[in-house]
């Protein structure tokens, strides 16, 4: 093959320490200030404040800077909560103060629904919220260890694969917060220390930690977890990899023993640790009686929910409508909806295996018809679905997005054949950080 020349990019010299003004906040939650003509993106600065900034990276288009000192602070900043906040990667609006958070979310998706030419007179609903704190009942968390062979346990650090050695955690449910203490002191005693990746924690009727080790794990090893079991009194699940996930203690695989959740409505959903579930539990028990509000239910209705998982929105629904189908891609999902109704007794509800954005002209489910949907679709959205779904004319439609930026292309999709935005309104699941979810309700 023939060699060109090509010239290397041009770098401009990093500069040491400026000073700036802050002009606003990027998508990201990250603050935005001007060098020369380049945006300059700095994290945990507000709009309006003054800060000295130490330019770390820089090239023709954009540079980034870190806080070196604020000069002049914001009437909106909040004293952060957590001393891991300006390391850590997983919190980055803790310096704003929570109505903030709630508008500066709010802006984010009217923003993005105007770039598709949506954003006129959205018809804005109240947000849902919750504790701003000690909310998440799932988070994984990781495990290395230092030059000094000591373990870093904790998040990533911000643009960064290594982790920030964390204390404790003011977003994790009470249950957790100081997980990592407890992880410090056992993780040097155990043989197999160097093949743990990671740890999952989860807080449901019983509080579990899952333990990834791909390797075999020794009879000293396990003890050694038992005695944290029954000290801190957390389930222990072993994931090595395979197919099944192993109850610490107990000789056999137990795929069985699964965890759970209840929703006020009386239903309770089970599930195993592998599985989606909602990681807010207070703010997914408001969203569910928001969808079941929005959708206006009636005892006639057929619904279909997409994307369904567990049949965390099948199963109130069905408690309310005439029969409800859900269809969800991982068939162990499928399998443990199905059980979920038959144990909250209720007959009305069928579950389908499928991967939605794929045709659906071959499914028995899809020729049926439905007087309202429900869907929750992935961060990636649900564009390829939609392309299926706008044929079955479907009046009502409910849609959950985990991700504005998808969210505002569907709803563009489903704007262009005919649907009207009746109601939207966001979902603080997660406080703290940029990541926002939205509830929009359309009609045709
Ligand atoms: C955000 S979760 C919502 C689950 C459920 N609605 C809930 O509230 O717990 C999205 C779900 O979509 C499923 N999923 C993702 N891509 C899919 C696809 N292409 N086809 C079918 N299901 C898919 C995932 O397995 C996951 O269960």
């Amino acid at each position: 093959m023939a060699n060109f020349f090509k010239a290397s990019p041009k770098k401009s010299p990093v500069q040491k320490q400026i000073t700036v003004t802050v002009n606003r906040l990027d998508q990201q939650g990250c603050g935005v200030a001007s060098v020369g003509k380049k945006p300059l993106f700095i994290e945990g600065v507000l709009p309006g404040e003054v800060a000295q900034v130490n330019i770390y990276q820089q090239n023709n288009k954009y540079a980034k800077g870190k806080l070196v000192k604020l000069q002049k602070s914001s009437a909106e900043r909040e004293e952060v909560k957590c001393r891991h906040y300006y390391q850590c990667g997983g919190c980055n609006l803790q310096h704003l103060q929570y109505p903030q958070q709630i508008t500066f979310k709010q802006n984010k998706v009217e923003q993005l629904f105007a770039r598709q030419n949506l954003a006129e007179n959205l018809p804005w609903q109240q947000a849902i919220i919750s504790n701003a704190w000690h909310y998440r009942r799932k988070a994984r968390i990781g495990v290395q260890y230092n030059k000094r062979g000591e373990p870093v346990i904790g998040f990533r650090q911000r643009e960064s694969n290594n982790l920030t050695a964390i204390k404790s955690c003011p977003v994790l449910t009470q249950e957790f917060t100081e997980v990592f203490i407890e992880l410090r002191n056992i993780l040097p005693k155990l043989s197999g220390k160097n093949a743990i990746g990671h740890v999952e924690v989860i807080a449901a009727n019983e509080n579990a930690l899952v333990v990834r080790q791909l390797t075999k794990m020794s009879t000293a090893d396990r003890r050694l977890w038992q005695k944290f079991s029954d000290k801190n009194h957390w389930l222990i699940f072993i994931d090595d990899g395979k197919q099944q996930l192993q109850l610490l203690n107990d000789e056999l695989l137990l795929e069985s023993h699964l965890l759970s959740y209840s929703l006020s409505d009386s239903v309770r959903i089970e599930f195993s640790s592998r599985d989606f579930i909602q990681v807010n539990h207070d703010v997914n028990q408001q969203m569910i009686a928001q969808a079941l509000s929005w959708l206006n239910l009636k005892q006639d209705d057929v619904v279909l929910d997409l994307f369904c998982g567990l049949g965390n929105f099948s199963l109130p629904i069905a408690q309310k409508v005439k029969s409800v189908v859900g269809v969800e891609g991982v068939q162990t999902m499928v399998a443990r909806a199905t059980a979920n109704a038959e144990q909250n007794a209720l007959d009305n509800c069928q579950f389908f295996q499928a991967d939605l954005n794929s045709g659906w002209s071959e499914q028995s489910w899809a020729q049926k018809r439905y007087s309202k949907v429900l869907l929750d679709p992935a961060r990636a959205g649900a564009y390829e679905a939609l392309t299926q779904l706008v044929k079955l004319n479907i009046n009502t439609l409910l849609y959950v997005s985990c991700d504005p930026s998808s969210l505002a292309c569907d709803a563009k999709l489903l704007i262009e054949y005919g649907y009207k935005i009746e109601k939207i309104a966001i979902m603080d699941m997660f406080s703290q950080t940029k990541h926002v979810e939205t509830m929009v309700m359309f009609t045709l």
